[in-house]
């Protein structure tokens, strides 16, 4: 594949750490939609059926995915970085229920059955046009399946189309993706265009412990016929 995007997103992830082995509940699999440990809502916000299907885009290195294979769902995802998803089969390893692909989120949804519930943390959501990203989800929904999505809320007046840089070191420059920012009130409007019901969007505050102040963008609607 000769997208330098898999390559920015390689970078990122070999400066990633994994994922803690177990979390303050004492669990060793959990949902987690912010930048933060133990912190906003979980996987509920999918409202998935018991033995449900469900897609991340831009699973990563999977842990929010094996921890809805461990709950019995069939748990599917896909990412653009093979350093993510090497990461990934390296940790879940034997996680049954769970399935990774490689390559670009849209590619993947024009060919993909439909779903019980799509997501993305953090992930392909942020990272594609929403004019584009927005009608692929709603086509691979059940009726009354749920969209959801976190990111980093935009910065105020910084709309639309936007870089993010990756850095690779003292002596290159940064790998840079584009992603997509817009306040946080105009998000029902927009998945209201492409046909979405139910539309929310909130952004939840950062722990009141630590110094982070920076909320969590989550997005959430369901394809209601
Ligand atoms: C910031 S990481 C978040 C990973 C994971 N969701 C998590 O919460 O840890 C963004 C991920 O999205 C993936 N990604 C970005 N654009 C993508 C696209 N168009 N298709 C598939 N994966 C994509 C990247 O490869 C990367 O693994």
């Amino acid at each position: 594949m000769t997208d330098t995007r898999s390559a920015a997103w390689d970078t990122y992830a070999k400066s990633r750490p994994h994922r803690r082995a177990i979390n303050s509940r004492g669990e060793t699999t959990w949902f987690n939609w912010t930048q933060y440990p133990d912190h906003g809502p979980g996987a509920e916000l999918l409202a998935l059926p018991p033995g449900g299907s469900a897609l991340d885009l831009g699973c990563g290195s999977g842990g929010n995915l094996a921890h809805l294979a461990t709950l019995g769902m069939r748990a599917v995802g896909v990412d653009l970085s093979p350093a993510q998803l090497a990461k990934a089969r390296g940790r879940w390893n034997g996680v049954e229920g769970m399935a990774l692909h490689r390559g670009d989120a849209l590619d993947f949804l024009a060919a993909a059955e439909p779903f019980d519930a799509i997501y993305s943390v953090f992930g392909a959501a942020h990272f594609t046009d929403p004019a584009l990203m927005l009608p692929a989800v709603f086509a691979k929904l059940r009726p009354g399946a749920v969209f959801a999505m976190s990111q980093q809320p935009a910065v105020e007046g910084c709309y639309g189309c936007q870089a993010s840089s990756i850095p690779r070191g003292p002596d290159e420059d940064p790998a840079v993706v584009k992603r997509w920012d817009y306040p946080v009130e105009r998000w029902p409007a927009l998945l209201g265009e492409y046909g979405f019901g139910d539309c929310r969007a909130t952004v939840v505050p950062a722990p009141l412990t630590g110094k982070r102040k920076s909320g969590t963008l989550v997005v959430r609607a369901v394809r209601e016929h």
